[in-house]
């Protein structure tokens, strides 16, 4: 199969690219990534032989066409990902998130390519800290940021692509990963390196926001098992049942690191922040048999701790910027300066 994975460089696509040089030998991948802040070409440095790699824009329809004409798949991860950046310039989410994927779907449609397209809970909004219910595949859209609104936008897209044109495609929708290559801009690699560096991890509001956790390595395995044996036309959640609020992860990552649970600050909150995710993964654990294997936090959390132990030099470069944009955004000098 030859296959074209979009956003390769970053966080989930990186992994994807690892885990599929890994497993499957006979898969040729073919990388597109604009290399933008949040793309790193060095995360794809250990399977750099492997892979061909092409220094490009997803808006960019000539390239994209060329590319899809000569792949048989396209899983399609590259997008503008953090929502407090979406809340300060929306303008490149709408741009790469919606404007990209309408690019990739035109491709698809005109070579009749299988599309897979990676999505987020986030277009769901969110539910209640007391709520029992959690989300499915049929829970209506909802989405609160720039960012899950752009993401919802890319996955209606998809759906009228599929309905209108016969695109092959499939979506996924998953919940907060973490793992090794993470951007230091998000929540757990934040804190872990705000630990290291002597600096007391930053957390939002009152810290009672739940996100539900899931390694990296089984929201990848998941979109292989789309891939290769999804319904076309479906959507699937992605999930495996790692509900935690942001404080009991931080005390986690502090217990971990050998700090006391406390030492941490509650600082202002994130604008229209949503306050609890949950997804139930049944479609795709019984419709394709998927199970997470990393699913035992503590554990996964420990390797991602020791991950960015090992790998200062692949963050440190990001960190210094990374607390700049937040300190601008509240109006705080950079933790750490
Ligand atoms: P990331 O920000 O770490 O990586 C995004 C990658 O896309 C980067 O390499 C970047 O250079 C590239 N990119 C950005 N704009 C581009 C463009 N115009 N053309 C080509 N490449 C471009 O993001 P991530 O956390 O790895 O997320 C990957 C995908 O998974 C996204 O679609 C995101 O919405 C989705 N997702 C993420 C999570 C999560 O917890 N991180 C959960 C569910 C879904
Ligand atoms: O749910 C899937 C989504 O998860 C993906 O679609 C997004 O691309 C991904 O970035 C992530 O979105 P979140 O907003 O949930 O992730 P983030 O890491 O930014 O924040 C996780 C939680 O931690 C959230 O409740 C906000 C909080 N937070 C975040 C940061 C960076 C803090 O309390 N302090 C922080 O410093």
């Amino acid at each position: 199969m030859r296959l074209l994975v979009t956003g390769g460089a970053g966080f989930i696509g990186a992994n994807f690219v690892h885990q599929t040089v890994r497993e499957r030998p006979d898969v040729e991948v073919t990388v597109l990534d604009a290399l933008t802040y949040a793309g790193d070409r060095s995360c794809l440095a250990p399977v750099e032989e492997a892979v061909a790699f092409v220094h490009g824009d997803v808006t960019d329809a000539a390239l994209v066409e060329g590319l899809v004409a000569r792949s048989d798949a396209v899983v399609h991860f590259a997008a503008e990902s953090h929502v407090d950046a979406s809340l300060v310039d929306p303008w490149p989410f709408v741009r790469t998130n919606v404007v990209g994927t309408t690019t990739l779907l035109q491709a698809v449609r005109e070579h009749g390519v299988r599309y897979h397209h990676v999505s987020t809970d986030e277009v769901y909004g969110d539910l209640a800290l007391e709520d029992p219910r959690r989300f499915t595949e049929t829970t209506p859209y909802d989405p609160s940021s720039p960012y899950s609104a752009t993401k919802a936008s890319s996955d209606l897209l998809v759906r009228a692509w599929v309905r209108s044109f016969g695109v092959r495609a499939t979506i996924s929708n998953c919940s907060n990963n973490y793992g090794p290559y993470q951007h230091v801009e998000k929540f757990i690699p934040r804190q872990i390196t705000n630990v290291i560096d002597g600096v007391r991890p930053q957390v939002y509001g009152r810290g009672a926001n739940v996100r539900d956790w899931i390694h990296v390595e089984d929201h990848n395995s998941a979109v292989w098992a789309i891939l290769e044996r999804g319904r076309v036309g479906e959507t699937y959640l992605v999930g495996a049942d790692g509900e935690r609020s942001n404080r009991e992860v931080v005390a986690l990552v502090l217990e971990l690191m050998g700090q006391p649970p406390g030492a941490f600050d509650l600082v202002p909150d994130r604008p229209g922040h949503d306050l609890r995710y949950a997804i139930d993964a049944t479609k795709l654990r019984t419709e394709l048999g998927w199970r997470p294997r990393r699913a035992d936090f503590r554990d996964a959390l420990a390797a991602t701790i020791a991950w960015y132990r090992a790998n200062e030099a692949w963050w440190r470069p990001a960190k210094a910027a990374a607390e700049r944009r937040f300190a601008a955004r509240d109006g705080s000098e950079p933790v750490g300066a």
